[in-house]
């Protein structure tokens, strides 16, 4: 039976649940995408085994942080805030993190929506092109076939080009998104989750496995593993720890909400553990599964943010059986998207449901018809809108397009605000009767929980922060 939180009456049918659903958030476009293109192009092992770090010793510590407030609180991030501040008698100005959280998860749902539906865009294709391969009796050809590297890495440019198209897949993946949220926790989120991370994980272990025999797995391995300490600049230790708090989804009050859904007596220690280590063996997997097709057909591993959409289908289109896996990676990338983007929809939407009373229908809709207007000016921006800066008097965002300042000013600055603010106000400000029996944590991880909150997160986390705004110090 789901236990009936303060507000919204629903909630998590079991542990699992939480756990699948969590995983679901924390694992997105940031594990398939934006982590193997960091390491691909920050030189591999030395910024894996550094991100590994900071997942230990930041993430990890903030994760449980976050999951302890929802818990607490039992009620939407501002809410949840404000009751633990309440309980640890400290002032409810606390609550300004859930706030920024708030705002920065719908910022983010809105552009996050416009990547998910280049993904949408690609599934079609290499679905269209799957299609055309069983009709020609040859299922198991390369992808695109015929089709030259200049003809392949055009597809990205036309869709680029094209308002409508990148409309019409924006569209399709935020009303699937605003779908699941509109369905309520046990019987949107929940079920999506509990259907689309096994689906998801069966799909990540086949593509690996291939790769492994179509590929270079021990390169791939090497490339990811091997560290090379002089390509540890300040600024890839910067993007690593940027990596590590978006991949978590740590900062934007995400994880506070899906805490506030958790039953009593579950076991915080451990179900932040499960959750920080699947997230991390998603991004390790997603690299092992990458590189070998990468590195097969001689491709360069730090192509960028087009590593996805033009290094990997000229890669398909070269392998055998090409054209069936492009299209079941773009699925994968899909799923993990769509679990994420319902966790971002969800933090403006318990925030309206339990601060202003609305239904979760109305929430949803407004926020997610905002968002999508916000991604609109976005998608715009590869196009009409091409040479709009929308914080260009600011030399920090001055030659950075719509999108990319929705997200730099989301990455750079709200989520690490929002983590700074969360590690001092647990580690330092929040009841210490109310984090232990709340958490149940055995007395030496206690304490080391709280020293790691309590000084290195802020530290690190503060860095981060002044770090991204006066990037000329590093
Ligand atoms: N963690 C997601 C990813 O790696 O793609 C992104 C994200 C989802 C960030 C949900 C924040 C969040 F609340």
């Amino acid at each position: 039976m789901a236990i009936a939180t303060a507000t919204t009456g629903d909630g998590w049918s079991s542990r699992s649940a939480f756990i699948l659903a969590a995983i679901g958030a924390a694992v997105g476009l940031g594990n398939l995408w934006r982590f193997p293109t960091l390491a691909g192009e920050s030189g591999g092992g030395a910024f894996v085994i550094f991100y590994i770090g900071c997942v230990v010793l930041l993430g990890l510590p903030l994760l449980l942080a976050e999951i302890f407030i929802g818990r607490a609180g039992q009620t939407d991030a501002v809410g949840s805030i404000r009751r633990v501040a309440r309980e640890s008698r400290v002032s409810p100005a606390w609550t300004i993190f859930g706030w920024i959280g708030a705002l920065a998860a719908f910022l983010i749902v809105s552009f996050y929506s416009v990547v998910a539906g280049w993904v949408l865009y690609y599934a079609g294709v290499f679905a269209g092109d799957f299609v055309g391969a069983l009709a020609a009796g040859d299922p198991f050809r390369g992808a695109l076939a015929g089709e030259s590297q200049e003809q392949i890495a055009t597809r990205l440019t036309d869709l680029f080009a094209s308002p409508g198209l990148l409309l019409a897949m924006h569209a399709a993946f935020m009303g699937g998104t605003l779908y699941i949220v509109a369905r309520g926790v046990s019987g949107g989120i929940e079920k999506a989750a509990t259907f689309l991370m096994p689906a998801f994980f069966v799909l990540l272990i086949s593509i690996t496995i291939y790769g492994a025999f179509v590929g270079d797995i021990g390169e791939a391995a090497a490339f990811l593993f091997t560290p090379d300490w002089s390509a540890l600049k300040p600024e890839v230790m910067n993007s690593a720890l940027g990596q590590a708090l978006f991949s978590l989804s740590l900062g934007v009050a995400g994880i506070i909400t899906y805490g506030s859904y958790i039953r009593q007596g579950t076991r915080l220690g451990s179900t932040a553990l499960a959750i920080a280590f699947a997230d991390t063996a998603v991004a390790l997997i997603a690299g092992l599964m990458i590189f070998p097709i990468v590195f097969a057909v001689g491709l360069d591993p730090a192509a960028g943010p087009t590593l996805v959409f033009q290094t990997l289908p000229f890669a398909f289109e070269a392998m055998p059986a090409g054209a069936l896996v492009g299209m079941l990676f773009f699925i994968l990338v899909l799923v993990a998207a769509i679990t994420s983007s319902i966790s971002l929809l969800e933090v403006p939407t318990a925030w309206a449901i339990g601060e202003l009373g609305w239904t979760r229908h109305k929430a949803a809709l407004v926020f997610g018809i905002g968002a999508f207007l916000i991604g609109v000016a976005c998608l715009l921006g590869y196009n009409v809108w091409a040479d709009v800066r929308p914080l260009g008097w600011w030399s920090l965002f001055a030659d950075t397009d719509i999108l990319d300042t929705v997200d730099g000013f989301t990455g750079k600055i709200m989520l690490p605000l929002g983590a700074l603010l969360t590690s001092i106000f647990i580690g330092w400000r929040a009841d210490r009767r109310l984090l232990e029996t709340t958490t149940g944590l055995s007395r030496p991880v206690f304490a080391l929980w709280r020293f790691l909150l309590a000084w290195l997160c802020p530290l690190a986390v503060a860095i981060i922060l002044v770090t991204g705004l006066f990037p000329a110090i590093i």
